[in-house]
């Protein structure tokens, strides 16, 4: 591995700090939702904003070199009008001369999902106004940060937050409605190119990318209708991300096929412009499973989710597009997501051959329910996990793919939104019923062996 590849963990703001109304800091949509609906929330999470020195020593004594991590735009802007919080830039301060302290290269997110409510309270990314606020917010921060982080990104999975938000209903603001998905996604990946052009026009040091829950797509056979149906799918679940973010443009089939049924008028030719002029520098790319289609064969669209951690509750098909199917001959987690590392190796290649954009594996990882009371956490299973996709960037890199870092989701264990702390995904165990205890678990010793082996510790193979 290139000794500047990086090697580190993530986290995001609402699922980590807590402080959710300490110095200033004004209440996000997920604060106001989960209050409102009594749901678990992130009050608390892991206290990172009062552990964070602890929080990054242990990524440094982990041998890690990089933190992802993402600003919380509702600690930093208190208002409409677009006034900022010192003491929620102070607070990030903090955390960036933690890591040049310990040498950990900052790896940044602009929106990790916690939009101001105030903004919500006018509609969210239904408002077109939250485009320009989220530019002055990016603006606020390559300003004020400019000097001390080299590596931003704007969004944090567009994909994720916008169909679960105004597709699935599961997340706040919780609509199921195809226009407000349209529209919402088109404001999403709007403001993200006026952040890059933000970036581009301060002549800010360093590079700019997008965040991406990338799931590559494979069918069921090779037939013509499966091929079809895996357009269908990859339009759905990727490429209006990534297309539009690396190359400039949205899928064209897929505007088509939408403007048949629904108002496509809110794209406007000039913002349309914006966007094919500020393309990203590099991809983030999410990677926790790919996506196995079969051909639509009848039936109303079904988009349901596990959120219960008991198998078998998750379905995904779009009526007319695709429907998703599980291979039976791999292994699930208790929240139906399937352990499948090959299809990290193939969409890292895809990515790398449709883009020709260096790539940063910004989250992978899996969640499972753990006792934390004992004296070590002996996650087998996460280490297998981790070797196994670390071998599949191994691969793809051998065959010509240009990645840049890899990161686990999560530094240590947080609050994993609708899945509440059940959901463990981190390195380092945190006891949320006991005074935050943090204890590493046995992958941060294999991490930090891995890491400074220099990838040697993987044990390679080749997929079949
Ligand atoms: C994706 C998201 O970025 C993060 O917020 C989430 O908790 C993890 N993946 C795990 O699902």
């Amino acid at each position: 591995m290139d000794k500047n590849f990086l090697w580190g963990g993530a986290t995001a703001s609402y699922q980590c700090e807590g402080a959710w109304d300490v110095d200033e800091k004004v209440p996000s949509m997920w604060d106001v939702y989960l209050h409102e609906n009594d749901l678990e929330n992130g009050d608390v999470a892991s206290d990172h904003y009062h552990r964070y020195e602890e929080d990054i020593r242990m990524m440094k004594e982990g041998g890690q070199n990089s933190y992802r991590f993402s600003l919380a735009w509702p600690r930093i802007i208190k208002n409409k009008e677009g006034d900022v919080n010192q003491k929620g830039l102070d607070f990030y301060h903090k955390i960036l001369d933690t890591c040049k302290k310990y040498d950990i290269e900052p790896f940044v997110t602009l929106y990790h999902w916690d939009l101001p409510q105030y903004w919500e309270e006018t509609g969210g990314w239904l408002n077109h106004e939250v485009c320009a606020a989220f530019e002055h917010y990016a603006k606020v921060c390559y300003e004020a940060f400019g000097d001390k982080i080299i590596n931003w990104t704007t969004f944090n999975e567009p994909k994720w937050f916008v169909a679960n938000g105004y597709m699935i209903g599961n997340y706040p603001p919780g609509f199921q409605d195809p226009q407000k998905t349209m529209i919402a996604a088109y404001n999403v990946m709007y403001a993200s190119a006026l952040g890059v052009k933000a970036f581009r026009e301060g002549g800010y040091k360093g590079q700019i990318g997008i965040v991406h829950s990338y799931t590559p797509v494979n069918g069921v056979d090779d037939s013509i209708d499966t091929r079809i149906a895996m357009r269908y799918a990859d339009n759905y679940c990727n490429n209006w991300i990534l297309d539009t973010a690396a190359l400039g443009e949205f899928p064209i089939d897929l505007i088509s096929v939408l403007a048949k049924d629904y108002d496509v008028s809110f794209m406007k030719a000039d913002e349309l412009k914006v966007i094919k002029e500020n393309t990203v520098d590099f991809i983030g790319l999410n990677y926790y499973s790919r996506t196995l289609v079969k051909p639509y064969t009848g039936g109303e669209t079904q988009l349901s989710f596990n959120h219960s951690g008991k198998k078998g509750e998750s379905k995904v098909l779009i009526k007319g597009w695709f429907e998703q199917v599980k291979d039976p001959n791999n292994e699930t987690t208790e929240w139906d997501t399937e352990i499948y590392p090959k299809g990290l190796q193939d969409g890292l290649i895809e990515a790398w051959d449709r883009y020709h954009l260096p790539i940063y594996v910004t989250e992978n990882g899996v969640g499972v329910r753990e006792d934390v009371t004992v004296d070590q956490v002996n996650d087998d299973y996460r280490i297998s996990f981790m070797n196994d996709h670390i071998n599949a960037i191994m691969n793809a890199m051998d065959q010509g793919a240009d990645i840049r870092g890899y990161y686990a989701w999560a530094s240590f264990d947080l609050y994993s939104w609708k899945n509440g702390v059940e959901k463990r995904y981190g390195l380092v165990a945190v006891d949320f019923e006991k005074e935050q205890k943090r204890t590493p678990k046995a992958s941060y010793y294999w991490f930090k062996d891995m890491i400074e082996s220099n990838g040697e510790k993987i044990q390679r193979r080749e997929f079949d």
